[in-house]
């Protein structure tokens, strides 16, 4: 498989393939705002953030970049940085404000006109169902828990390609599912907040059940576009070569990666894992496999960090990331590790043959400055994207086919449960006035954009 890609993949001089894209990410309840307009519906993001203590310095995303009233300016913007693609995330409850039941003719009308927008300017959209924004309506009945939420997710999908696909020829379904799982529902430090390791299995099957069930809906109305699927993934390494280091990395591997990509490649859950996590009776029903690993036009890996992991107490189940150290980490304390992209598209090609991969995130934050004439030069996210640049295309050159590299992200924004402290923005976001400065990093994955690849170099 791995050689078919080799010689399907033409590169250009400059190391990327002619029609590679050069994109930006957002997802919507972190640049949207106007959470109360247009009839959209409360979401646990909502509902978290407005909660005392939760977010730093108890932010929320009631008006983040206002984008839903600027989003004309943010797309002229993309066009000026070159970037010929982009995405963003839709919020169901701009479409379904209890989450089921009747679409909300303005949340459909909202998102067409976002995606004329990016077509009108030659901007090829990206479309993502599920950014964590669930309608708290839903999460009342029980939310990720409950296995009907994952017929509800792909009767909204099918009313979303339904009015888009026409226009949409790139769909993700969900966006990193084990942070979902991890940080809303184990660890309790995301929406919504819930700390139950119990929850591991539960809602890790039905986010993905949801997948495979939207991937029908969405191949049924828009039989012509490409569906995927965004997994967030470490490169996992272990603390030392003792053996129980290796076990422990390898058993984080298996929860946080193996989990989804064997289900979604292979349609089964690894032993190692399901030993360990005890899977409830009647979680996986006959079929589910089936549904879950219908093949898929590619995979969307989101990519910042290494993981290293040392083996704990053996009666715990998650596993125990070494803190980082030492200079060269971002303002979310993640270790700069570009290499790290290199071996998970590697491993991916080598382990699951994926047709095609998008990077559908990569950034840094970093504690950006506004100097005396307003410009805001920051030395290190362009460095930090550099190198990743670099990496993928060392990617691309060992046959790994690579189709497009999304950063993280076109603005500032609301980054969950840190507010607005972490800036990943290739744009400034002044939040007092709304004001957007394209930073020095802008400029530069700008050039790298325009001359394909060629400016990495520069
Ligand atoms: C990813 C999320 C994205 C953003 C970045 C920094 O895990 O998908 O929304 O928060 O991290």
């Amino acid at each position: 498989m791995s050689e078919m890609s080799e010689q399907q993949i033409e590169l250009t001089e400059t190391g990327f393939p002619r029609d590679f894209l050069w994109g930006a990410a957002t997802a919507a309840y972190q640049i949207e705002g106007a959470a109360r307009e247009g009839g959209r519906g409360e979401t646990i993001w909502d509902r978290f953030s407005h909660t005392p203590g939760k977010i730093e310095r108890d932010e929320n995303g009631d008006v983040a970049c206002d984008h839903y009233h600027r989003w004309q300016e943010d797309f002229d913007l993309l066009q000026r940085l070159s970037l010929n693609a982009y995405r963003f995330s839709i919020a169901w409850s701009r479409i379904l404000p209890d989450g089921r039941g009747k679409p909300n003719p303005a949340g459909l009308d909202f998102y067409e006109r976002l995606v004329d927008g990016l077509l009108a300017r030659g901007i090829t959209p990206f479309v993502t169902l599920y950014h964590w924004d669930l309608p708290q309506a839903l999460e009342e009945r029980g939310g990720w828990r409950n296995r009907d939420t994952a017929y509800f997710f792909s009767d909204y999908a099918q009313i979303i390609a339904r009015r888009l696909s026409n226009r949409v020829g790139h769909w993700i379904t969900h966006n990193e599912p084990h942070i979902v799982v991890f940080e809303g529902h184990v660890l309790g430090t995301m929406a919504p907040g819930l700390r139950d390791e119990r929850l591991i299995a539960p809602v890790g099957h039905h986010l993905l059940l949801s997948h495979g069930l939207a991937v029908q809906a969405l191949r049924s109305e828009a039989p012509q576009s490409a569906v995927g699927i965004t997994l967030h993934l470490l490169h996992i390494e272990p603390a030392s070569d003792r053996e129980q280091d290796t076990q422990a990395a390898q058993f984080a591997d298996g929860l946080y990666h193996r989990w989804y990509l064997d289900a979604l490649f292979r349609g089964t859950y690894p032993e190692d894992v399901t030993a360990r996590l005890a899977l409830p009776d009647g979680l996986v029903r006959p079929g589910d496999m089936e549904t879950i690993s219908a093949p898929l036009d590619f995979l969307g890996v989101n990519y910042y960090t290494r993981g290293i992991i040392r083996a704990d107490r053996p009666s715990r189940l998650l596993p125990k990331l070494v803190p980082p150290r030492g200079s060269g980490l971002t303002a979310m304390g993640w270790e700069v590790y570009p290499e790290g992209l290199y071996q998970v598209l590697l491993r991916l090609r080598d382990a699951y043959s994926p047709t095609k991969l998008y990077i559908t995130e990569n950034g840094a934050a970093y504690p950006d400055t506004l100097d005396e004439r307003g410009e805001v030069h920051d030395a290190e996210r362009v460095s930090y994207l550099r190198r990743h640049f670099q990496e993928a295309r060392r990617a691309l050159a060992a046959g790994v086919p690579l189709a497009g590299y999304f950063t993280w992200s076109l603005l500032d924004n609301f980054e969950w449960a840190h507010g607005y402290r972490p800036r990943f923005g290739l744009v400034r976001v002044e939040y007092a006035t709304q004001q957007r400065i394209i930073k020095e990093s802008g400029h530069f994955a700008g050039r790298v954009a325009a001359t394909n690849g060629g400016a990495l170099e520069e």
